[in-house]
């Protein structure tokens, strides 16, 4: 007796619940529901890959600094890794990486590339970015004011979010923007700086590496010192 009650006051229940719904203004959301959709925005963490493309998304159409509107193709952003040990960070896109935008992906790249694999990684498993994310007009070093914005909007945000073991920045643009502007390219480079905690080596940048294939050797005794931190890091 008490199971067919219990029964009729649930379907007495429903049917109330069931008029109470139709009297209520167009959007009404039950309960129950918004629950279930607010659970998993609480329990999700983002991965570096959503981070990285979130950040991105915001600055695709980037008017910040006088780049934007000097002859720029597209917002060239960092690429690679985003769970990576190794950033390694250039100065800014030349014309290859403006016109396909990804970075290093020219001459200079492609020495670059040749450099990660002789450390016995592959390109993809390092993360690649810029200081600008924009051309340089006829690939003039940027001013401060690109520089200072660019870092501030991008580069420093993807260094948090990737948060990588080591930095290694390429030639003197990268290096003062992650270390300061009294830091210089030929006293820093092999030697280990902090920038947040992580590790920073300078070196020569890979184009600087066409114009004086002699300081390849050097930049090797740099790459070595880069996996010898690995080896200290992971013990
Ligand atoms: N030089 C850089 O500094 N960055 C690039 O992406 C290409 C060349």
């Amino acid at each position: 007796m008490a199971d067919s009650k219990d029964q009729k006051s649930l379907s007495q229940k429903l049917s109330d619940y069931v008029s109470f719904v139709a009297k209520q203004p167009k959007g009404f959301v039950y309960r129950e529901e918004r629950t279930k959709t607010a659970a998993p925005k609480q329990a999700a963490t983002k991965t570096k890959k959503q981070g990285l493309e979130e950040l991105f998304c915001k600055y695709v159409d980037c008017q910040a600094c006088p780049l934007a509107t000097q002859g720029r193709t597209q917002v060239v952003f960092g690429n690679g890794n985003a769970s990576t040990r190794l950033m390694f960070i250039g100065e800014g896109p030349g014309k290859d990486e403006d016109e396909q935008g990804l970075p290093f992906i020219g001459r200079a790249g492609q020495l670059l590339t040749k450099i990660i694999e002789a450390m016995d990684m592959k390109r993809e498993d390092v993360y690649i970015s810029n200081v600008v994310k924009c051309r340089p007009p006829g690939n003039r070093v940027p001013l401060p004011i690109e520089s200072n914005t660019c870092k501030n909007l991008l580069l420093f945000k993807e260094i948090d979010i990737i948060k990588p073991q080591i930095i290694c920045t390429l030639g003197a643009t990268a290096t003062q923007a992650v270390l300061g502007d009294d830091v210089k390219i030929t006293k820093a480079r092999g030697m280990f700086f902090s920038f947040k905690g992580i590790p920073v080596i300078p070196t020569y940048h890979p184009a600087y590496l066409l114009r004086n294939p002699a300081e390849k050797k050097t930049v090797w005794e740099d790459m070595k010192k880069i996996m010898e931190k690995f080896k200290e890091l992971s013990v």
